[in-house]
């Protein structure tokens, strides 16, 4: 193996990427519509000489600038470090086809903190039209870097380019402009601004207390994000759900828990949008604080399950295709059937121990979906009751049949014995 493996107790490595990965994609796309809204809201109270709407989005863009960048650059590196340990393979492949995006992405974060910090510290010191320019070019960067990042996340989800395909010798354009990059594109830029409203009526309700008018009027103006949000993701998610390719819909078909998410994630945004419209919209005086936090709680909510379910669709693969759940290549599953699945590299060498050799073909094959003992899918539960070892074997050899969502087994017949060993073992221990 190329790289080493990485043991995640109960929770998985992939849970652990999740977790840091929902947690700075409710700020990352904060910072994009976030971005969006302040400069044209600055736009609008400068045009209408509004200095008491203008100066409650100047105290709007400090919490936003704090949160944002702190939070947003610290969860960030977070996902680099999670996807770089529990991935390694996927990583270097996506690093090999998108370094230029990468590229690009940090000259356009770097315009945006240098953006960010103009607006908010010269937010009085600058001509009001300069400043307007600053807040624009923000909201243009942030959204550019959307857009590359969300290049790379649908190329996750669906290689097939718009132009070739990525074994064709596809280059950086040709993954970029895969088939679930607009769909995305449009539902994520939809979300953001959607998102970001949600943010305002928090903010502003905290921090307008005393002054009804203009808290009245913050939360009328926010009706126009919500309504484009809702229409423009309602679209780009209809297009996505149709661009996906074959093995997703057929795996969405089957597993019970993508559909139990997708009807939690439709439920929570028709009820969002039932009390965004009979709240917010028609009665823009009636905001409370209650009511502003779990509108919040239920926009944050629908885009963690709407991420939560992009990742369990993609399975058995890493990258669509390319890169499989047990840390391998597509194109190295025949191979290493014959000439073995654990191989010698500078990381460890190959245990002569036949459980020992077992226990690491389960971290490298197994570990990225099923806990070993406890925990997520854990292996006992899964295979309890059986304990004929022809039976588990057999099943072991043709995984990918009851599941469409593992990958086929990938090794020799001798590492097949090594790691129905191992199985039999941790099962056993745990029975007494
Ligand atoms: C890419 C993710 C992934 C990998 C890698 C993976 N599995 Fe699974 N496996 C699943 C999913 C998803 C299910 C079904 C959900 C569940 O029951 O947890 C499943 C179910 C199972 C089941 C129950 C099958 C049945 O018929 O009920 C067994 C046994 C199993 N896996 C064994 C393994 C073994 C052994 C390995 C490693 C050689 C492995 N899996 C690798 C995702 C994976």
């Amino acid at each position: 193996m190329y790289y080493p493996w990485w043991y995640v107790p109960v929770i998985t490595a992939p849970m652990l990427i999740a977790f840091v990965a929902v947690i700075h994609v409710f700020v990352s796309h904060y910072a994009v519509g976030g971005g969006i809204l302040i400069a044209l809201e600055n736009r609008f109270a400068v045009v209408n000489g509004d200095k008491t709407y203008r100066d409650y989005w100047h105290k709007h863009a400090k919490f936003f600038v704090l949160l944002t960048v702190a939070f947003g650059a610290i969860t960030g590196v977070g996902i680099w470090w999670t996807i770089a340990l529990a991935s390694p393979l996927a990583t270097e492949t996506l690093i090999r086809t998108f370094v230029f995006g990468w590229a690009i992405e940090w000259v356009f974060f770097v315009i945006e903190i240098v953006a960010a910090f103009i607006m908010y510290y010269f937010w009085t010191e600058l001509n009001p039209k300069t400043h307007v320019i600053i807040s624009a070019i923000y909201a243009i960067a942030a959204w550019i870097s959307l857009v590359l990042i969300t290049g790379i996340t649908a190329f996750m989800l669906d290689s097939r380019g718009l132009f070739a395909n990525w074994n064709e010798g596809g280059n950086f354009w040709y993954a970029f402009f895969n088939l679930q990059f607009l769909p995305q594109t449009i539902s994520r830029t939809g979300g953001a601004v959607l998102l970001a409203a949600l943010y305002v009526f928090v903010h502003a309700v905290w921090t307008l207390n005393e002054n009804n008018l203009l808290l009245e009027k913050v939360v009328s103006r926010m009706s126009r994000p919500i309504i484009f949000g809702v229409i423009t993701m309602a679209i780009g998610i209809v297009l996505s759900f149709i661009l996906l390719p074959e093995n997703v819909h057929r795996a969405m078909e089957r597993a019970v828990l993508i559909n139990v998410l997708t009807a939690i994630f439709l439920g929570i945004c028709l009820i969002m949008s039932a009390l965004m419209f009979f709240g917010p919209i028609l009665h823009p005086k009636s905001i409370s604080h209650g009511f502003a936090v779990s509108l919040l709680i239920f926009g944050l909510t629908a885009l963690a399950t709407a991420e939560f379910i992009r990742e369990a669709a993609r399975k058995p693969w890493i990258v669509d295709q390319i890169v499989l759940g047990n840390q391998i290549y597509k194109n190295d599953v025949e191979k290493f059937k014959i000439t073995g699945f654990l191989r010698n590299s500078q990381w460890q060498k190959i245990p002569s121990d036949k459980i020992e050799r077992g226990g690491m073909i389960f971290m490298y094959h197994c570990n990225n979906c099923h806990a070993v003992e406890y925990g997520l899918s854990a292996m006992k539960p899964l295979l309890s009751g059986e304990d004929d070892k022809k039976i588990i074997k057999d099943k072991l050899r043709s995984l990918n049949k009851p599941v469409i969502s593992m990958p086929p087994w990938s090794g020799t017949e001798e590492e097949l014995d090594d790691l129905t060993e191992f199985i039999i073992k941790i099962s056993s221990t745990n029975k007494k």
